[in-house]
């Protein structure tokens, strides 16, 4: 059983690519929605949910967790590794391949105040800061409105247009979407940026990962042809 959370939806963006690359698995996602956003949240309180989440995660049988959330990622994954003893993978604003293939050498990161805190984070953006120009952005109000199921329309393209166009002015042609909630609104990201500009979005390359990780303990087992379960639970309820 492998094990998927994040704050609130954001997360069943990774989810669904997990599940295209390892359709027999069984998945117990968590929405934390009850303490949604983790952005503003002071890292103390974000690795007292961790914890809480792993632990009822690990009750319901999962062997390893993807932290679906890059705001959870920063401040907890370090914490979550040292005190549990299954695997944790976790979430990471791709920075390295927009960087590595922008032409203008300006590249926008959009994502939650508490990633853009995170040292895994910082640490990339020092070791590309002498070749690109990196904008770095808050999506402001962009997973309240991905939790309320408003994905497109006027207000959405607003609240789109404040975030990225500072970056398109500056000719960025990469923005990273660094938070999981924000694939759920890259159609609108997408026309607002136009064509010439690459959105990047890590989660199929965090659903390989996790492949490589499983097979790395289970070895590659040949195909049941069953169909993996996924449940829900949310800490609305639970
Ligand atoms: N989906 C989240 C992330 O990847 C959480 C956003 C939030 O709760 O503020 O950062």
């Amino acid at each position: 059983m492998i094990g998927v959370y994040d704050s609130g939806q954001g997360g069943k963006s990774v989810l669904q690519e997990l599940v295209k690359l390892l359709p027999e698995e069984d998945f117990t996602y968590y929405a934390d929605t009850r303490y949604c956003p983790y952005g503003p949240r002071p890292a103390s309180e974000v690795i007292e949910r961790a914890c809480a989440v792993a632990d009822f995660l690990i009750e319901k049988g999962c062997e390893l967790i993807v932290v679906a959330c890059n705001t959870a990622t920063a401040a907890a994954i370090d914490h979550l590794r040292s005190h549990y003893d299954i695997p944790f993978i976790g979430m990471e604003p791709a920075v390295k391949p927009a960087v590595l293939q922008s032409k203008t050498g300006v590249v926008g990161v959009l994502a939650t105040k508490g990633t853009f805190k995170g040292s895994l984070y910082l640490h990339t953006l020092a070791k590309f800061k002498e070749d690109v120009k990196v904008i770095q952005q808050v999506g402001e109000g962009l997973v309240e409105t991905v939790e309320k199921g408003v994905l497109d329309g006027p207000e959405v393209e607003t609240l789109v247009h404040k975030c990225i166009d500072p970056m398109l002015e500056a000719g960025a042609d990469h923005i990273v979407l660094g938070c999981t909630h924000y694939p759920f609104l890259q159609p609108v990201i997408e026309r607002i940026a136009g064509e010439n500009v690459t959105i990047i979005n890590p989660a199929p390359a965090v659903a390989r990962q996790t492949k490589k990780i499983l097979e790395s303990i289970k070895g590659i087992e040949p195909s049941s042809g069953k169909k993996g379960s996924i449940s829900y639970y949310s800490s609305l309820e639970n």
